[in-house]
């Protein structure tokens, strides 16, 4: 038997490293567990700072559309009221004029009918438009569900960055204006879930950012498209990053928030999907003034597969 010269032979190499091989292949496999674990913990952590946020917005409009209801229950009642006068005057059996005419009189301002006629519209627009925006809201929960799916459709990434918005709107009317300067653009073949999970976490750090400067700040949200591409962008005029700081911005775990606050995965995941999708996702930022992050899509994809559309 060949002996080396750390005195073992070949077959012992081989064992050692037989075992080596192993010992590699169990923690990659560890490995790939644990990042399997935090990109769930990160999507978790992204639903759970929705879900508030999602609570607090349905619960408004549910409040005053179910408030609504309520007037518009007694104005039904006036209606009704005013109405038996009516219909007793046209009846051709009709014989007190004069009463009726009196009673008909007295329930018109006793409920101020003139008043009801002109709220009443207002009431029920006003429902329809708190309906809207909880449909709306319902609609970007189940974006949210479809993370996990390795689905793509053709997709309008406007009407995605509107929902995406009404979604996280809890967590920025108070802080700043939104404008939206939308163009109109080639829907994009993508996987909806995790496109809307680039926008809330573009939205939620641009937040954070004008958060942290505690004063009143905007966020700009551009879409256009040039070439094979369609660009959306989310301006914040907010903190601004460090020039030290833009390399690592996309690295796993890297993040300046409080401890707690942030687990520095949100943009590393963003440029992952993004890349995962044949984009990218850029940077421009001057500290003190604000940050422009910017996706990028190509508006290629299966030609034959047009159809089903997202509801996105
Ligand atoms: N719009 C922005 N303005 C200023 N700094 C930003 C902005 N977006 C990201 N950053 C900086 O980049 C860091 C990394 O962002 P990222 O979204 O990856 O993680 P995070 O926001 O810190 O934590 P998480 O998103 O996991 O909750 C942030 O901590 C912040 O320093
Ligand atoms: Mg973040």
């Amino acid at each position: 038997m060949t002996q080396h010269e750390n005195g073992k032979s070949a077959d012992q190499l081989q064992l050692e490293l037989e075992q080596k091989d192993r010992l590699i292949d169990s923690l990659q496999k560890d490995l790939r567990d644990a990042q399997r674990q935090l990109l769930q913990a990160e999507k978790m952590a992204s639903v759970g700072q929705l879900a508030a946020g999602v609570a607090h917005e349905i619960n408004n409009p549910v409040g005053f559309v179910s408030s609504n209801l309520s007037t518009l229950a007694d104005y039904v009642h006036a209606y009704q009221e005013v109405m038996t006068q009516v219909l007793k005057l046209a009846s051709p059996e009709n014989t007190e004029q004069d009463t009726i005419k009196s009673k008909l009189a007295s329930a018109i301002e006793e409920h101020d009918i003139e008043f009801i006629s002109e709220d009443i519209l207002a009431l029920v627009d006003e429902s329809a438009e708190g309906l809207e925006r909880v449909s709306e809201i319902v609609r970007g929960l189940r974006l949210f569900s479809r993370i996990d799916s390795d689905d793509r459709q053709w997709s309008d990434i406007n009407q995605c960055m509107r929902t995406t918005l009404s979604m996280v709107n809890n967590k920025l009317k108070y802080i700043c204006q939104q404008e939206l300067r939308l163009e109109d653009i080639p829907k994009v073949y993508i996987n909806v879930g995790k496109i809307t999970q680039i926008f809330t976490n573009l939205l939620i750090n641009a937040g954070q950012a004008i958060e942290s400067t505690g004063k009143q700040g905007q966020i700009i949200v551009k879409s256009w498209h040039e070439g094979d591409y369609v660009h959306i962008s989310v301006t914040d005029s907010g903190s601004g990053i460090k020039q030290e700081h833009l390399d690592k911005l996309f690295h796993p775990f890297f993040t300046t928030k409080p401890e707690g606050q942030g687990t520095g995965l949100g943009l590393s995941i963003s440029f992952g999907i993004a890349e995962e999708h044949g984009g990218e996702l850029k940077v421009a930022s001057k500290e003190g003034v604000g940050s422009t992050f910017t996706l990028s899509l190509p508006t290629t994809g299966p030609e034959d597969e047009q159809e089903p559309e997202s509801d996105c």
